[in-house]
């Protein structure tokens, strides 16, 4: 068997359990095969017994028949669950005749038709949960995380979305080690116990599912504020954390405030507890998580200061903070009938928390950041072997799916939406949505329903986006009659086949396109073309001279384009679109056809040679941008940056990565010379005005982004000047470690300098999340030594193996942002790569298999470096004892 989990340290001493650890063989779940069970839990006690070595939890669980009611058994699941005592309405149960017990639950073989209480009592060991899936040790701190399935692991239950229950919780623990005791919902009684012990109660007033259900207990300073809703309810807001992240809180309390606000404002949502609580630990597996009343977050996602977060830090905490908000809507009073309907919450979510943003700081540029996600990520994800549509149709771990599909394209599925319907016309659906479904756990159809209805319009075709995977790819060819004053656009779709699905039926796609006449003006305005056939032909009349297409603008659909552009076409566009977003795809497509072009068989050994490759139309393309004035400079910064590494290796087959790096790396010393005047006329120009104060204003930050794009130039050509004067003289993390990373490919006194300061700097203020930034800007360089100072961070003093974040930055950001080093021709990458996933699978299952989807690729690589990967792959896929998360990513990615 695939693997094999070991329950006999819990079990021992424990009432019936089964004598020896069970294996059982990986479960794959259907979307087709839901069913609602036959016994429904509607309200929930519970009470925590928080101990040093154990943690009680005992569960009483009011279960209602379905009706009419089935005489069916009720299945409860559980995992690592040690059983000490089970009664039903005050009557003891038996195992083998009441009940019976395996390593996924437990199973009522014959509950009553009528309503009764199930009572259990089970001890579990919170301090040695490495998962960090259930109830676990933070930093000394007790904290949950439930979704999807980690409830399973604190109680016996019915652990699933379609499951809604009112929960009373109590807690209790010793007052001075944990001196906060936290849950949903609000807290209704608490006081002293005997032997040093304190207790609290919650009462959550709303019906949840369990993956929502939340408890804390710690020692945790926090800050307060208030917020006052537009109908007039005060609402205490509190986020703690450590103590000496104390001074670290204040952004994320800012961006709660602006989210809750723009929520009102925007889809007339308000908040509907009395209070909200947001507690920050250091090992989290995610972001962050949206539990009712109670989000628990990732450190990295709320803490920021100045010294301490760049621009991008701070942009995520805001994103991230209103995104748990939201889900308290679109997640929460609203939520998900089974996992395969995860886009429901989260690309939804998403969507809002992307539009807030942009709504908090630049249309363009927040546009621009996420297609470049849907890009190089999710792209990648649709065209290997873990393409799954936005509503999967299988899973063997719900955890795997978490991915960048069902966020992301879930994401820009619900900007399609709005899209095709027009903001109010979306607001209108928004509404019925909320209105028919509040309080229910409901379907991906649902909500199409509820825009169709709202909208009078047909979305039945709208569901290809949920049923079938892939990239479509749309092609685009342009006719222009002189005579007539006619242009037409012939637009036509395909979409590869993708696992399981070998034929894909026609999508429903907005292509917002605009006409520019040859000086830059204005024909037609932005339109949404829907293409909702294989082929289809616009026709815009009145056109007086041959127009220039602008087409996709904004990213209005996650598909790719087929245009045939000459290199002047793309400059053009570059300087001229009314469409900001499309200025800047210009300039990426331009690059993209330079770097694969130099990359199609180059000699790799060759750089000097390559450089001179480099053509005159990219530099003059690019100079022109660096110097426009009155654009904005975070737009500059963007088209400014080469597409990374995944981006590009999509559109090379077979991936050459010796040949793609290098060419990557000659057009960046190309740019880098040949500009080299203006980028260090841009560079000193940008810098800050002396004694200028901190700010996030998108202008300031718009600057310190251009002249770090300026100052990696600037470093390629060997000018450690100015990265270490910047360096000296930073007055944020932005432009520390910019500088930094300017440095680190460079040995030398330089580098040794920014990196020992950086560190001590960082260590002596306890600043986890900067020395994590230390270790991630290491462990991208591209040196010939890659591996080693891999290897030697991890044998750093600041490193902790048990530790998500501290893990991601290093090994991560091995495998994922050094293609050099991961891709390394003597496979020394992917063998210590699949070492770390077979090893990091023995603690931490979900971290692990993320890591494992870094061989998905695979297929695209030729020759060795094709039989290494799958040979890692199945080194993985046969170790022993493998979790059933990382079993799934390496089978499927073999399959
Ligand atoms: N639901 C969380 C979010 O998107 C993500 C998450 C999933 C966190 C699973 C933890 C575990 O906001
Ligand atoms: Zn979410």
């Amino acid at each position: 068997a695939p693997h094999a989990r070991s329950l006999a340290s819990l079990r021992g001493g424990s009432v019936g359990m089964a004598s020896s650890a069970v294996v059982d063989a990986p479960v794959e779940r259907f979307r087709k095969d839901y069913a609602l069970p036959a016994q429904l839990v509607g309200a929930v006690e519970l009470k925590f017994e928080i101990f040093e070595t154990e943690t009680l939890v005992h569960a009483a669980l009011h279960v209602e028949p379905a009706s009419p009611p089935r005489r069916e058994p009720m299945v409860l699941d559980g995992e690592e669950l040690a059983l000490r005592s089970i009664e039903m309405d005050g009557a003891p149960l038996v195992e083998g005749s009441d009940f019976t017990l395996s390593a996924a639950g437990l199973t009522l073989l014959s509950p009553p038709l009528t309503p009764f209480t199930l009572r259990t009592v089970v001890a579990i060991k919170p301090q040695e949960n490495t998962q960090l899936s259930g109830l676990y040790k933070s930093s000394g701190n007790f904290v949950t995380q439930c979704e999807a399935e980690g409830f399973r692991r604190i109680t016996y239950f019915q652990d699933r979305p379609d499951i809604m229950a009112t929960y009373k919780v109590r807690i209790e623990a010793d007052k001075q080690a944990y001196p906060l005791l936290l849950s949903n919902g609000n807290e209704v009684g608490k006081g002293d116990l005997p032997s040093g012990r304190h207790f609290a109660e919650f009462v959550d007033p709303f019906r949840k599912p369990s993956y929502l259900f939340a408890c804390v207990a710690g020692k945790l300073d926090g800050i307060e504020d208030k917020y006052t809703t537009a109908s007039g309810r005060d609402v205490r807001l509190a986020i703690w954390s450590e103590p000496e992240n104390i001074d670290q809180l204040g952004w994320a309390m800012q961006s709660l405030k602006d989210a809750m606000r723009w929520d009102e404002q925007t889809y007339g949502l308000e908040y509907d507890l009395d209070v909200y609580h947001i507690v920050a630990v250091n090992d989290f597996n995610m972001g962050a998580m949206e539990n009712k009343g109670l989000n628990v977050f990732n450190t990295a996602c709320v803490l920021a200061k100045p010294s301490t977060a760049t621009d991008d830090d701070y942009e995520r905490v805001q994103g991230v903070v209103a995104h748990e908000y939201f889900h308290n809507w679109s997640g929460n009073r609203v939520t998900c009938r089974d996992w395969f309907q995860l886009t429901l919450k989260e690309g939804l979510t998403v969507f809002r928390d992307q539009h807030f943003s942009s709504d908090m700081t630049s249309e363009a540029v927040k546009r621009i950041e996420d297609a470049r996600i849907m890009r190089s990520a999710q792209f990648a994800q649709d065209a290997g072997p873990m393409a799954h549509p936005i509503r999967p149709e299988s899973y063997i771990a719900m955890d795997n799916f978490y991915t960048v599909t069902v966020y992301n394209k879930g994401a820009e599925v619900i900007r399609m939406y709005r899209t095709l319907l027009g903001a109010q016309g979306f607001r209108k659906g928004m509404d019925l949505y909320f209105a028919r479904h509040d309080g229910q756990a409901v379907t991906c159809d649902d909500f199409r329903a509820a825009m169709a209805d709202a909208n009078g319009r047909d979305l039945t075709q709208f569901e290809r986006w949920y049923l079938q995977a892939g990239t479509p790819t749309v092609k685009a060819r342009g006719e222009y009659d002189a005579e007539g004053g006619v242009y037409s656009l012939t637009l036509s779709q395909t979409t590869p086949p993708t696992p399981g699905q070998p034929h894909k039926l026609p999508f429903h796609i907005p292509v917002v396109t605009g006409l520019l006449a040859r000086d830059g003006t204005t024909l037609v305005d932005s339109t949404v073309l829907e293409l909702t056939e294989e082929e289809q032909t616009f026709k815009f009349e009145g056109i007086t001279s041959p127009p220039v297409v602008s087409l996709l603008r904004g990213f209005s659909a996650p598909v790719k384009v087929d245009l045939p552009r000459s290199d002047e076409e793309l400059a053009f566009l570059a300087a001229n679109d009314a469409d900001p977003f499309n200025r800047w795809d210009a300039s990426q497509r331009l690059a993209t056809r330079v770097l694969l072009e130099m990359a199609a068989g180059c000699d790799a050994t060759q750089t000097d040679a390559l450089e001179k490759e480099v053509p005159s139309s990219l530099i003059d393309a690019f100079r022109a941008t660096l110097c426009a004035p009155g654009l904005d400079n975070s737009l500059k910064a963007y088209s400014l940056s080469l597409p990374d590494f995944g981006t590009l290796s999509q559109e090379m087959d077979p991936i050459e990565p010796d040949s793609l790096l290098a060419a990557l790396k000659a057009t960046r010393k190309a740019i880098a010379r040949q500009l080299h005047s203006e980028l260090a006329a841009a560079y000193d120009a940008l810098a800050p005005p002396a004694g200028a104060a901190f700010t996030l204003e998108p202008e300031a930050v718009g600057r310190r982004r251009l002249r770090n794009v300026c100052l990696s130039y600037l470093a390629k050509l060997g000018d450690e000047d100015r990265a270490l004067a910047q360096f000296r003289s930073a007055t944020c993390m932005t432009e520390s470690i910019a500088a930094v990373r300017a440095l680190v490919e460079s040995p030398g006194a330089a580098r040794d300098e920014v990196l020992s300061t950086f560190y001590e700097r960082a260590k002596a203020n306890k600043e986890a999340l900067v020395i994590n930034k230390w270790l991630a800007v290491q462990a991208a360089a591209d040196t010939p030594d890659a591996l080693e100072t891999v290897k030697s961070l991890m044998a750093h003093e600041s490193f902790d193996a048990n530790n998500p974040n501290t893990l991601r930055s290093v090994v991560n950001t091995f495998a994922g942002a050094n293609p050099a080093g991961f891709h390394k021709a003597d496979g020394s990458g992917y063998r210590f790569i699949s070492e770390q996933v077979i090893d990091i699978d023995k603690r931490n299952p979900q971290v692990a298999a993320r890591l494992c989807n870094a061989f998905n690729t695979w297929r695209r690589y030729s020759g060795a470096r094709q039989d290494m990967m799958k040979g890692e792959l199945m080194r993985i896929k046969e170790s022993p004892g493998l979790s059933k998360d990382t079993f799934e990513i390496a089978s499927r990615s073999l399959a």
